[in-house]
C-alpha cells in the first residue's frame, strides 16, 4: 500500500491534470471487501485498513482532487454528475463485514452532505445502491432474479438517472435494479421490527457464506498440500 505522503503527492498530480480536462462525470466504483465474512474481532488489521483506505480514502481524495474542474465544467456548460456505488451493506448494517458496511453508510453520508454543498454549482451527487451482483468481489457466478449481470445493474441505473428510482423518502440515493428496490422497501417497511429483521437475516446469510467459504478453502489447501507430496 502506497505512503500517506505518496498518495496525497498522487492525488495532488490528479487535481493538476484534471485542470486541463473536459470532465463531466465521475463513477467511483472502486470498492474493497472482506475475503469472506468475519468477526470484526478477528479481523486481520490490514485487510481493515485496505477495505477503508480504498472506500473512505480513495474515493473521497480522488473526488476531492477532481471536483474544482467539474465545478468549473458545470459553470460554462452542462450539468456534471458524480455517482457513488455504495452497496446495501451501507444501508442494512452488516454483521460480519462490519468494516465493509461501515465504509459504505459513511459513504452514504457523505454523498447527501457533498450533494447538498455542490447543488448550487450545477453538480449532481447521487448514490446507487445495489445489493449482491454477479462479480468478483460478490463472488456470484450466476445470475438470478436477486442478482442481475453488471450489464443488467449498470443499465437499470443509467436509465434511470435524474428520476426516481427505489430509495423511497431518501434524497441523493438510488436503488434501481427492481428486486433490490423490492428488499430495500421492505426493509423500511416497518421501522425498527423490519430493519431488525433485515439485520439478523444478513447475518445468518454470512455465517453461511463464512462455513462454505472456510470448507472451500480447508478443500484447496488438501489439494496443495497433495500436490507436493
Ligand atoms: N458485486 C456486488 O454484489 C456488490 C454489491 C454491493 C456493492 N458493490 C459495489 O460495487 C462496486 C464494484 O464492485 P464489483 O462487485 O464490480 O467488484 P470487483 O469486480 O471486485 O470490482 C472492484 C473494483 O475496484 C477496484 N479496486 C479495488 N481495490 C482497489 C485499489 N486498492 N485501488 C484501485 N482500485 C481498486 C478493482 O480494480 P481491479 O479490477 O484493478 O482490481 C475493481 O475495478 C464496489 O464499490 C462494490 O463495493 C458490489
Amino acid at each position: 500500500m502506497a505512503s500517506p505522503s505518496a498518495r496525497a503527492m498522487a492525488f495532488a498530480e490528479v487535481e493538476k491534470m484534471s485542470k486541463d480536462l473536459d470532465l463531466g462525470v465521475l463513477i467511483n466504483n472502486v470498492g474493497a471487501s472482506h475475503e469472506m465474512p468475519v468477526a470484526f474481532a478477528e479481523t486481520d488489521p490490514a485487510e481493515m485498513e485496505a477495505i477503508i483506505q480504498t472506500n473512505i480514502f480513495g474515493t473521497l481524495q480522488l473526488t476531492r482532487a477532481v471536483l474544482p474542474a467539474m465545478v468549473a465544467r458545470s459553470k460554462r456548460g452542462p450539468k456534471s454528475l458524480v455517482l457513488n456505488v455504495g452497496s446495501m451493506s451501507g444501508r442494512i448494517p452488516s454483521a460480519l463485514l462490519a468494516t465493509y458496511s461501515c465504509t459504505k453508510g459513511g459513504l452514504q453520508t457523505w454523498t447527501k452532505a457533498l450533494a447538498e454543498e455542490v447543488k448550487a454549482d450545477d453538480v449532481t451527487v447521487l448514490m446507487v445502491l445495489p445489493a449482491f451482483v454477479v462479480s468478483n468481489m460478490s463472488k456470484i457466478r450466476k445470475s438470478s432474479m436477486f442478482v442481475p449481470t453488471p450489464k443488467a445493474f449498470v443499465k437499470s441505473t443509467l436509465s434511470r438517472l435524474g428520476l426516481p428510482a427505489g430509495a423511497q423518502g431518501r434524497p441523493y440515493e438510488m436503488t434501481p435494479y427492481w428486486s433490490h428496490a423490492i428488499a430495500d422497501y421492505v426493509v423500511g417497511m416497518f421501522g425498527y421490527v423490519s430493519e431488525m429483521a433485515g439485520i439478523k437475516v444478513i447475518l445468518s446469510m454470512h455465517k453461511d457464506i463464512r462455513k462454505r467459504a472456510l470448507r472451500k478453502k480447508a478443500r484447496e489447501a488438501g489439494k496443495g498440500k497433495g500436490k507436493q507430496e
